[in-house]
């Protein structure tokens, strides 16, 4: 049976009143999603970079120390995985460093602390999906930095949560759906890596399971390392073959048939390296709370046919 978010919680019997939560991140693909999730049920704080800077100390003590809060979600990141491998120092700025600001401020409120973390914390050399408990190794600046980031907040304490999740995709904010649709719909052929495997995480399930972590038990928030993203890994170019036959199906004017398989070593273009096999093991959190992620072509069908899907107009990072 699959329950949405609140029928859940009204299941579990779980937290009634509205809690007082701040969301670090609001613009972003993930945090724009939870703040829409959260503010039915809850009294939320939206921090976009222009309340909070993480890159500054100041603008972060500044902004919270000042404010009230019993949850705090970290969902704001430099996540351009590029761009950190060549601004180490930026990267541990704000993925690590203003993690542990926000972890010890929070700490000292009594508030317990969601931070987003990534499966790039894992090298990729593994044929089975990755356990919370798997050794992390990271082989990218963007991977360190999180790593980093996720240490700081466990080690301020144990019962916050850390959240690991992969090839986040959702409204508001292009991602790989939206590039690879303009891609078929604009080039003769495409090629994509056949050997990268991953669990694409679709932001409206996240932030629905997110929320059932944190206060769906009476028992109290969940605590530790839980992976989330939706069930069954897949290649990139299996990803992006099902975006294009959903996108041709449903009227884009698709070009492309077949997108072809390279092996991600061959793509230059990157300027780190990317994990080979990252996929994520859900078991934990299905254990807690009982629920199995739906599958992603499931959740890529819903978003690419629905009134959410933004077509290829917003020339913005595809995030990949
Ligand atoms: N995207 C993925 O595929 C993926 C995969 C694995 C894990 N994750 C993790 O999931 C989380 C959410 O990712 P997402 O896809 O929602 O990313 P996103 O859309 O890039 O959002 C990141 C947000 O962080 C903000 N930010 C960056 N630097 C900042 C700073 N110095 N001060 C304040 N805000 C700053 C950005 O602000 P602006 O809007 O001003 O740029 C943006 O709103 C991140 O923790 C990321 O590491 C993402």
């Amino acid at each position: 049976m699959k329950l949405t978010g609140n029928e859940w919680m009204g299941e579990a019997e779980a937290r009634k009143s509205p809690a007082r939560v701040v969301l670090v991140g609001s613009d972003g693909r993930l945090g724009s999603a939870l703040f829409g999730f959260l503010k039915h049920d809850h009294t939320v704080i939206p921090l976009g970079r222009g309340q909070l800077n993480l890159a500054s100390e100041s603008s972060i003590s500044d902004t919270l120390e000042a404010l009230d809060y019993e949850f705090l979600f970290l969902t704001a990141a430099l996540t351009g995985v590029d761009y950190c491998e060549t601004h180490k120092q930026e990267a541990f700025a704000v993925n690590a460093a203003a993690a542990g600001r926000i972890a010890e401020i929070s700490a000292r409120k009594g508030a317990h602390m969601t931070y987003v973390s990534t499966d790039m914390v894992f090298d990729g050399n593994t044929e089975l999906p990755y356990l919370e408990t798997d050794k992390p190794g990271p082989i990218s600046v963007y991977g360190e930095s999180k790593l980093k980031g996720e240490d700081y907040v466990i080690d301020t304490s144990e019962t916050n949560l850390i959240v690991r999740v992969s090839w986040v995709f959702g409204p508001g904010r292009r991602a790989f759906p939206e590039w690879i649709v303009d891609q078929a719909c604009s080039c003769s052929s495409v090629m994509l890596p056949a050997d990268k495997i991953a669990c694409p995480s679709y932001t409206l399930d996240l932030v629905s399971w997110m929320t059932m972590l944190v206060f769906g038990e009476a028992a109290g928030s969940a605590g530790g390392i839980f992976h989330l993203c939706n069930s069954s890994p897949c290649s990139w170019q299996e990803w992006g073959q099902f975006c294009i036959d959903t996108a041709r199906a449903s009227g884009h004017p698709v070009i492309v048939g077949e997108i072809g398989g390279v092996p991600l070593d061959s793509v230059s273009a990157f300027v780190a390296h990317r994990p080979r096999n990252s996929s994520l093991n859900t078991a934990k959190f299905s254990r807690r709370i009982g629920i199995q992620p739906r599958h992603w072509d499931d959740a890529v069908h819903e978003y690419i046919t629905g009134s959410n899907w933004r077509g290829s107009d917003v020339a913005e990072s595809a995030g990949i």
